[in-house]
């Protein structure tokens, strides 16, 4: 079943030159693709192919210039009001950062008793106990409830905004280089609690990655970005095991230890 569709999604942006000449400039180019109810899928591409324009625009937080957004069959491309409220209860984002993402100023309870007061879900008496459940899935101890991220480890502050992505129960997360900023050790627990937490609640995940590692462990499904465009979309294993495009193959060169059995696959190939 398909839960999101993105059609020809492109966003341009538009900046002045030194003579104040309009200078308009292509940062995702007719981008298209579904997500299916329960799975992951991984976006890869280098630094500055539109990754994070592409995960602004089908989470609703940035317009795009051109093209479509449907979710659960309903065109949401220009949602408003209630329609948008539906969708932010469905449609949640993890970023990079977790530092920035969090308020320094808001205990972890108030951070995530937040979204369920938006949301109205829980009742008022039960929101608290409703965070510190939330705390407990994502591995925190609900002890330190009234703590301020800046307490927090990077690892367990990124627990945090999961914890917070997931307050509201939705269907579709999207991860935006929610591991990379991570040592690989910490990396590693964040990678295994999202596959978990997946694994009990049956979202989907989109996640967006430089990391082609990662993602091996954690989609069914890779779309390759260069340039702002969908260079290739298949499953995990045909895009690793043969890419169809140079550009996928030049990615893949670039990280020589993915692992053995791959590695060993790709040299007898060759
Ligand atoms: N708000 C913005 N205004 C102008 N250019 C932007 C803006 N956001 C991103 N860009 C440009 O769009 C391109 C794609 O950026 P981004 O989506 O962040 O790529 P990625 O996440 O893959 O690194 C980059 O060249 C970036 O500089
Ligand atoms: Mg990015």
């Amino acid at each position: 079943m398909t839960l999101l569709r993105a059609e020809g999604l492109t966003k341009r942006f538009v900046s002045r030159g030194p003579l104040g000449a309009r200078a308009e400039f292509t940062a995702v180019d007719q981008v298209g693709f579904e997500v299916r109810l329960g799975e992951t899928l991984a976006v890869v591409g280098e630094s500055g192919s539109g990754k994070s324009t592409t995960a602004r625009m089908i989470a609703k937080l940035m317009d795009p210039t051109e093209g479509t957004l449907e979710f659960e069959g309903e065109d949401v491309t220009h949602a408003k009001g209630a329609a948008l409220a539906r969708f932010r209860a469905n449609v949640q984002v993890v970023f990079q950062d977790p530092f920035s993402s969090l308020n320094p100023r808001h205990t972890v309870e108030r951070i995530l008793m937040a979204p369920l007061v938006y949301q109205g879900i829980a009742p008022r008496g039960s929101r608290r106990a409703h965070a510190k459940e939330l705390m407990e899935r994502v591995g925190l101890d609900p002890d330190h409830s009234l703590r301020y991220p800046a307490q927090f480890s990077g690892g367990q502050a990124q627990r945090i905004g999961i914890a917070r992505a997931l307050a509201v129960n939705p269907k579709l997360v999207i991860c935006d280089e929610a591991v990379s900023a991570l040592d690989v050790s910490v990396q590693a627990q964040v990678i295994e609690l999202l596959r978990r937490l997946q694994r009990e609640s049956g979202f989907s995940y989109v996640f967006i990655a430089h990391d082609l590692a990662v993602v091996r462990q954690i989609a069914q499904r890779v779309a390759v970005m260069s340039e702002g465009r969908i260079v290739e979309l298949g499953t995990t294993e045909q895009v690793f095991a043969d890419p169809r495009d140079a550009y996928t193959r030049a990615l893949l060169a670039a990280v020589p230890r993915i692992d053995p059995e791959w590695d060993r696959r790709r040299r007898e190939r060759s």
